[in-house]
């Protein structure tokens, strides 16, 4: 006969499982295409072709497709996951302010930042141009919005900034959670590997919106 304490149990070991999946797919596949998705990015410095090449242009529909549920799938597993755990934790760096609290509760607000801008993201740089004239988005249209719409320029620029937290942090606490990281000296220098790998993608990031930028005059 299975009582109370059988259906916590199991209920903690299922919540526990499914921390860890969504915890691994933000890494890996996700974490590792953000990373590659922000260097061909960068190749806005070498002009337009070489962006779409890059970026937009497929070789295949099925490697499209394929990259498409290789990325949105694993999104979407850790958004669903991640809205869950915003509801169900509560920051406690108002009785506690020490940094590691701090930086607890940033993780969550850059969520919330990640989540709309991926949501606007995914829309208008993927979705909409296919729907409206069968191809991806052009690199003289992306360029000119930075250049001459200022609300486009100011949602990259502030979401790619939450993105660059929100992983570099979260390859942090991943470590941690997975227990690659566990001494006072390891710790000591994870707080160096978060902050280096923020300070990567931040300028990834903004390095490819100054490219478009520069393009769009
Ligand atoms: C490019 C998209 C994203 C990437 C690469 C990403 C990556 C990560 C990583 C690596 C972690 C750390 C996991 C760990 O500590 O084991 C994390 C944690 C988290 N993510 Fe994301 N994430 C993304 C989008 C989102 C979105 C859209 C949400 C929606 C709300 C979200 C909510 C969260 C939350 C709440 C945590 C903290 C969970 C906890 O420590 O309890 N993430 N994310």
């Amino acid at each position: 006969m299975s009582t109370a304490a059988d259906s916590a149990t199991a209920q903690t070991s299922g919540s526990f499982l499914r921390g860890r999946v969504a915890s691994f797919l933000a890494v890996a596949p996700l974490g590792v295409w953000t990373v590659n998705h922000l260097w061909n990015n960068l190749s806005a410095f070498r002009g337009g072709k070489a962006w779409e090449e890059s970026v937009t242009d497929y070789s295949h529909p099925v490697a499209q497709m394929f990259t498409g549920i290789l990325v949105l799938v694993p999104l979407m597993l850790h958004t669903v996951w991640g809205i869950g755990r915003l509801f169900s934790s509560r920051p406690n760096v108002g009785h506690y302010p020490m940094w590691e609290n701090v930086k607890y509760l940033v993780q969550r607000l850059s969520a919330i930042g990640v989540l709309f801008f991926l949501a606007a993201h995914i829309f208008k740089a993927m979705i909409e141009p296919r729907l409206r004239t069968g191809h991806g988005e052009r690199f003289e249209d992306i360029a000119w919005h930075m250049r001459h719409h200022p609300p486009t320029l100011i949602v990259y620029v502030l979401g790619t900034l939450a993105v660059a937290y929100h992983l570099a942090n979260g390859i942090t606490t991943f470590a941690m959670g997975w227990g690659l990281v566990s001494t006072k000296a390891a710790l000591r220098k994870s707080e160096w590997l978060n902050w280096t790998a923020f300070a990567i993608l931040l300028a990834m990031s903004w390095g490819s919106i100054y490219a478009m930028w520069l393009a769009g005059a």
